[in-house]
């Protein structure tokens, strides 16, 4: 069968990111332009400056991918771009950018999920089995998913409240940690115990999972500590959190793998990116003999070459998108 590559783009939040993949699975080449040097000295994402950092910078990012793979704009099979979810500004100059390549190269113009991006991050330089569940904890998201196949997604737990990644980012406001948040958490959990009481976080019988509890006790926790005239020990206090949230997302995790009776399971999204993580998923994934996959670590964090792999399932599907297409802030797996 011939090769397929598809040029893949990704400006969902803060990154300008491009990638050319070949056959869904081999990153040919990535160039991911971040701004976090930018939004730190905000504390955070400012979106209309995202956007407009996007603009000044995706032609370059383009050429500069195009010229990593020693490839030209006609090579192409395909143009992808994600469309939701996201900030809206953001998305929408990669959307444009690609919706004119497509246009000019007459080849097929692919909108794609950037939840489905995140999870075939799992995709790139390996193979799947299904089925399997997966688990996304990003900035935005913390999905347990049930896939019977490489294009069904059933829901069966996600966040009652904030997103992982959005706590992992207000403990480090809270220990006054510079933005991005969480690997300064994880940096400082590294040389930390975990001393500090943390409260149970919801274990009920569903797959959902809660994180705001925890971030609020950690707040008054340290104005607490303040008020007393305190030190605290932002090591223990990161380190209390992550094992907290963490055994929340193994527990979740285990019982679901358990109940549906699944052999595969899928890490994804940004969180992924932590060690801690990573580690403690894979030692309950080991003891209950669940295969387990985790992409590279620069495959976690927002990239477009998870945007190509997941493009790559959708070219296979013939499911092409017109140049009506428009970027959405929230949708689901499933919209
Ligand atoms: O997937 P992502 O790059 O963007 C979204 O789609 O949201 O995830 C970003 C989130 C941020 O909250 C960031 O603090 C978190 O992932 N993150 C981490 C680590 N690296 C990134 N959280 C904990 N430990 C890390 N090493
Ligand atoms: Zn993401």
């Amino acid at each position: 069968m011939k090769d397929v590559y598809i040029l893949a783009v990704e400006s969902s939040c803060d990154e300008t990111s491009v990638s050319i993949i070949k056959n869904g699975y081999e990153d040919v080449a990535t160039i991911i332009n971040s701004q976090i040097d930018v939004h730190t000295k905000y504390g955070g994402v400012v979106p209309e400056v995202a956007s407009r950092l996007h603009l000044e910078n995706i032609t370059m990012v383009i050429n500069e991918c195009l010229e990593k793979a020693n490839m030209s704009l006609s090579d192409m099979d395909a143009f992808a771009c994600t469309y939701a979810p996201g900030l809206l500004g953001s998305l929408l100059v990669g959307v444009e950018a690609t919706k004119a390549l497509s246009f000019i190269y007459n080849k097929p113009l692919i909108a794609t999920n950037h939840m489905m991006g995140h999870i075939y991050a799992n995709m790139i330089g390996n193979k799947l089995s299904y089925p399997l569940i997966s688990l996304i904890v990003s900035g935005g998201h913390t999905d347990l998913i049930l896939m019977e196949s490489e294009d069904s997604f059933k829901y069966l737990g996600s966040t009652l409240d904030d997103a992982i990644g959005e706590a992992y980012d207000k403990v480090a406001r809270i220990l006054d940690l510079p933005y991005p948040g969480g690997p300064n958490v994880e940096k400082y959990a590294q040389s930390g115990k975990p001393t500090y009481k943390m409260p149970q976080i919801m274990n009920d019988e569903s797959f959902n999972f809660s994180f705001s509890g925890i971030k609020s006790h950690c707040n008054n926790l340290v104005h607490n500590e303040h008020q007393r005239g305190h030190e605290i020990n932002k090591n223990d206090l990161a380190c209390s959190f992550q094992n907290c949230v963490t055994s929340h997302l193994v527990d979740k995790t285990k019982k679901a793998l358990l109940q549906y009776n699944i052999k595969t399971f899928l890490l994804s999204g940004g969180v992924a990116a932590n060690s801690f993580i990573r580690n403690s998923l894979k030692d309950m994934c080991d003891e209950i003999g669940v295969e387990m996959h985790m992409p590279e670590k620069k495959y976690c964090t927002d990239n477009a070459a998870m945007i190509g792999a997941a493009a790559y399932v959708l070219y296979k599907h013939k499911k092409f998108s017109d140049l009506s297409i428009n970027a959405q802030s929230h949708i689901t797996l499933n919209d």
